[in-house]
């Protein structure tokens, strides 16, 4: 069943006569078309007829026309979006769920391994997809594959959306997070956390390292030529787009300091209540159309960039409550979670002289027992905070390589950290 536009949602756009007022306000919009030439360009039959269906043609819908790079261009398409259909089938949800899905053919290649699958994009684009994909699928195959029209940052859309699937899901975000801005990226993060704990499943992310496997391939392809090659594309890029992708949290710019990017990155993740795991390409890329028509030694160099980039698959952070009975009392309430090596305190009342001791205690008495890197403590019910109970947080900070951050301070505490200067050593949220 299509639902352009879900019960409750206004209508995003009204008809397909706005889709070039979409195209002039969000850049991303028209580099869908431009993916599914990509691929039917690497030989896929059924982005083939699709790309006929919708009239493509080079001119509109290669980045480039330099050869050489429309052939990187490919090879990294094809792996991004073979890779994580790969991902998403053996993720052993029940239903695939493609947010955004562009023009791209996967629901056809879904419903025919009998595979439940729902593409979601902006209203738009889901009106000209839909019925181009539906009319490919044998009448016994309609109901594994369904649209809905939705705007990924605004949870009422997406939920409408996903009330229509039952069980777990894989969710599959491809060439998205680059256009979005950080705060777009967080509504986003916090939309999926909410969908996710409703349903279980999890969230397969090819953006995070799109910037890495670009420099790596290109690297591969050109051996010596690389730095050349990557200094023109970039100047080509900056006259087309007005993205700046290394202004993005989530999409990781290697030539800075990749680990501290790393880091921040998953820290962004948790602050939103997930957290990544990183699949290797290597190993799980099935046979690409593009490396058979290259030569051997290319073929081994590519196929080798691919052990050190990785797509990212993303679930909610499921906290284990930690027994806190010891450390309450004198005027402070402590309630206190781990996942993995994240520890989440939220602390009520006054952190001070008095109280400053029992949070010691139990944070050395957790940290005897588990691996803390991280410590996050939501103030919201913090009153007020002594030189003791900056002391607490100064030994923590020793203690965690992912650093403490104090989420939601009131003006009495900010204040607090301004004066000592502890404003410079925490992360404030
Ligand atoms: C580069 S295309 C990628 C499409 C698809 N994943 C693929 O690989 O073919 C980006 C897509 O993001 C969609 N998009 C942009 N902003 C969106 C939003 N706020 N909510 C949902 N989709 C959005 C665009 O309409 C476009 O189809």
């Amino acid at each position: 069943m299509t639902d352009v536009t879900p019960a409750g949602i206004p209508s995003l756009t009204r008809s397909v006569d706005d889709l070039s007022l979409l195209e002039r306000v969000n850049p991303v919009f028209n580099t869908a078309k431009m993916t599914l030439y990509q691929l039917a360009s690497s030989g896929d039959e059924n982005a083939l007829a699709l790309s006929n269906m919708y009239g493509l043609t080079a001119e509109e819908t290669e980045a480039t026309s330099e050869a050489d790079e429309q052939i990187i261009n490919h090879i990294i398409l094809e792996t991004r979006y073979r890779t994580m259909g790969v991902l998403a089938e053996r993720s052993g949800c029940p239903t695939a769920v493609d947010l955004p899905c562009g023009y791209n053919p996967r629901g056809i290649e879904f419903a025919a391994k009998g595979h439940a699958y729902v593409g979601i994009d902006l209203p738009a684009v889901i009106l000209e997809a839909e019925p181009a994909v539906t009319s490919m699928l044998p009448e016994s195959q309609h109901h594994l594959v369904r649209y809905f029209g939705a705007d990924a940052t605004n949870y009422a859309s997406l939920e409408a959306a996903f009330d229509h699937i039952e069980g777990e899901v894989c969710i599959t975000t491809e060439g998205l997070l680059m256009y979005f801005t950080d705060s777009e990226t967080a509504e986003f993060c916090d939309n999926i956390r909410r969908v996710l704990s409703a349903h279980g499943g999890c969230w397969l992310l090819a953006d995070a390292e799109v910037v890495m496997q670009y420099i790596l391939t290109a690297r591969a392809f050109y051996g010596d030529r690389f730095m050349e090659v990557m200094r023109r594309r970039k100047a080509h890029a900056d006259k087309q787009s007005d993205v700046d992708v290394k202004a993005r949290t989530l999409v990781i710019d290697p030539t800075a300091d990749p680990a501290q990017a790393m880091r921040k990155a998953m820290a962004f993740l948790a602050a939103h209540g997930l957290k990544a795991e990183r699949i290797i390409v290597a190993d799980h890329v099935p046979e690409l159309n593009n490396l058979a028509k290259l030569p051997a030694d290319k073929v081994v160099q590519i196929r080798e960039s691919m052990k050190s980039y990785a797509y990212w698959k993303i679930t909610p952070i499921a906290a284990v409550p930690l027994d806190v009975h010891e450390a309450q009392g004198s005027g402070m309430e402590l309630a206190a979670s781990l996942d993995d090596d994240t520890l989440s305190l939220e602390i009520a009342g006054r952190l001070d002289t008095l109280t400053a001791p029992n949070l010691l205690k139990f944070y050395e008495q957790t940290v005897e027992k588990h691996s803390v890197e991280e410590v996050r403590v939501d103030c919201t019910k913090l009153a007020y905070v002594s030189s003791a109970g900056l002391r607490v947080i100064v030994i923590m900070l020793k203690g965690c390589t992912r650093g403490v951050t104090l989420v939601a301070p009131n003006d009495t505490v900010r204040e607090i950290l301004h004066q000592t200067g502890m404003v410079d050593m925490v992360n404030v949220e």
